[in-house]
């Protein structure tokens, strides 16, 4: 039977390329982001069923799931990729609205969405959630609070998630990529990792063999040296 896959932030970037190498690899895949016309674009070069939809309301994280079960029939592997880092800032300019903001998209999102899945793939007793987070957990660095924060509460909830899902027989994975020259950030970085190769290291977690189980993944480009 065809295995299926729902990947959020799939408009650009890692989440484009982890929906078209799980599609080539035979997936079939539900794809959504914000960005309609990239959504569109991705939908037609894949055929596959998707979803516009901005999770930064707790009520469209939960719709979306219904709507990505819906199309697909059940969701086997959740890819909870959609994430941002609104601007490096210090301390001293953090808004109440960006601290919200980002707690709803980093943090909300992923996890209602693995409570979703979490309920349904329980009750099969199979599935896998990957948790995209960023290599920002092993570090510190100045300017980058909000967004070290968010994915610092996203890391402690994928632990707990780790162990519950274990129990039902559901895989997690959480992933802690480096620098990838994506639209992450406003200026390219092509010494960073090309989004392409980013998602071949996701999708080979979600490949392994039956036996296997990948809980941590963290990789960089060479240029990279905060570690
Ligand atoms: N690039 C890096 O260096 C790097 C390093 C470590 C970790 N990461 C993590 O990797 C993940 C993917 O990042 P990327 O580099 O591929 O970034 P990207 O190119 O900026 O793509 C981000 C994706 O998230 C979606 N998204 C953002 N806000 C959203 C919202 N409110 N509602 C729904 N979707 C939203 C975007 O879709 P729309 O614009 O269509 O909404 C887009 O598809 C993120 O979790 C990021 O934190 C990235």
């Amino acid at each position: 039977m065809q295995r299926t896959a729902l990947i959020t932030g799939a408009t650009r970037g890692i989440g484009r390329e982890v929906a078209r190498q799980l599609h080539a690899a035979g997936f079939a895949v539900f794809v959504t982001g914000r960005d309609p016309a990239r959504l569109a674009d991705l939908q037609r070069e894949l055929d596959c069923p998707g979803r516009v939809a901005d999770l930064s309301t707790a009520a469209a994280v939960v719709e979306l799931y219904a709507a990505a079960r819906a199309a697909l029939g059940r969701v086997e592997v959740l890819v909870n990729n959609a994430g941002f880092n609104k601007a490096k800032e210090p301390i001293t300019q953090i808004t109440d609205a960006d601290l919200d903001a980002s707690y709803a998209v980093n943090v909300r999102a992923p996890i209602l969405l693995a409570r979703e899945a979490l309920r349904d793939m329980a009750a099969r007793r199979a599935g896998h959630i990957v948790n995209v987070l960023s290599s920002i957990v092993h570090v510190k660095q100045e300017n980058y609070a909000i967004y070290t924060a968010m994915k610092h509460a996203l890391h402690g909830f994928t632990g707990c998630l780790i162990k519950e899902a274990r129990a039902v027989g559901v895989k997690v994975t959480a992933v802690y990529p480096g620098g990838v020259n994506t639209m992450f950030r406003p200026q390219p970085r092509p010494d960073y990792l090309r989004p392409e190769s980013a998602a071949r290291m996701i999708v080979q977690c979600i490949l392994a063999p039956e036996d296997v189980v990948v809980h941590e993944l963290t990789f960089r480009p060479m240029v990279e040296t905060n570690f």
